[in-house]
């Protein structure tokens, strides 16, 4: 490969500190009630949708991981992941919270996590006593609709407890298990152009405030060095390890016929096509981070 092949284009994020303070306190003032920490991820990109300032703020309460969206995540590199995390001692489900596949197992996960706890309060006398899980992750992750698929109809707002911050809320489930619903909205940690492109990629972040273009390039080279199947199933041609990535979207643009003018191809919409294909799952399962072996 070239090296024009395999550059990428510099891109310009921003991200917003203020916010991260904010959910810190947040985190903090709430975490003394609860028994365990709960981390939605995108199965997609486990490392990118995670903030890592969890693990600090979490301080010893156990832990579980939620690898979600795994409809749209590549099966193998998503288990790949469980073990990954399972290693570091976290807890982890495998969830689909849109069609509700896996959301099953978040109780008796819990109450896995939880045993030695549940025992203590047993040896105690306080049978059946509620287990509370705080539910963190950043925005649009899909939190809200876990939450509902979990606690399903049965879904009982608990009111306001002395202590909650207000606007957050206990959310009952069936179970013997309280939810905790975000108490601070955690902001990603786009401290690196690569994080920040992966979280626009999967609508994360709006990619309306990234050049789209760019970032569509970017992607046709992500692609076609993890998927280069992806892109010949889905855009019908094989793509040239010398090309860059606008180079790509244009052979793309020419395949699907996206003509401005003579001989001049619409890129712009070409990196929309692109972009919106992949968030609504038309190219495939395709996972866009591999957990470090
Ligand atoms: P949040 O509370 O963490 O901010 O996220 P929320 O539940 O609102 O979910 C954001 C979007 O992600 C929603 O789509 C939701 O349907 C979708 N979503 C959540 N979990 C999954 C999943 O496991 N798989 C898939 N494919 N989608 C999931 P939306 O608002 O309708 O927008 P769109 O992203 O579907 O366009």
């Amino acid at each position: 490969m070239t090296e024009k092949g395999n550059m990428y284009e510099k891109m310009n994020i921003q991200w917003f500190p203020g916010h991260m303070t904010k959910a810190q306190r947040m985190i903090e003032e709430n975490l003394k009630m609860v028994d365990a920490v709960c981390e939605l991820l995108d199965a997609r990109i486990p490392r990118s949708s995670r903030n890592p300032d969890i693990d600090r703020l979490a301080g010893d309460k156990p832990r579980l991981i939620i690898l979600n969206r795994t409809d749209l995540a590549d099966p193998e590199i998503t288990a790949g992941w469980k073990k990954f995390y399972e290693g570091q001692g976290f807890a982890v489900l495998e969830t689909d919270a849109k069609s509700g596949r896996g959301v099953n197992g978040f109780a008796p996960a819990v109450r896995r996590l939880l045993a030695d706890k549940l025992r203590d309060y047993e040896s105690k006398g306080q049978v059946g006593r509620t287990l509370r899980v705080m539910i963190l992750g950043i925005p649009n992750v899909g939190k809200s609709t876990f939450i509902n698929k979990v606690a399903g109809r049965k879904a009982a707002i608990a009111g306001d407890r002395p202590g909650v911050t207000r606007g957050k809320q206990w959310i009952n489930i069936d179970s013997g298990l309280d939810l905790l619903d975000t108490p601070g909205i955690l902001w990603p940690r786009f401290d690196s152009q690569e994080v920040g492109e992966m979280l626009a990629i999967t609508n994360a972040i709006k990619a309306d405030v990234l050049d789209k273009e760019t970032l569509g390039a970017n992607f046709m080279l992500r692609l076609r060095d993890m998927y280069p199947k992806a892109i010949e199933e889905r855009y019908k041609f094989t793509p040239d390890p010398d090309m860059n990535g606008f180079e790509l979207l244009e052979q793309a643009a020419k395949k699907r016929g996206f003509l401005i003018s003579r001989g001049e191809y619409d890129i712009e919409r070409m990196a929309n096509t692109l972009l919106g294909e992949y968030h609504e799952g038309k190219l495939g399962r395709l996972s866009l981070e591999v957990p470090n072996v």
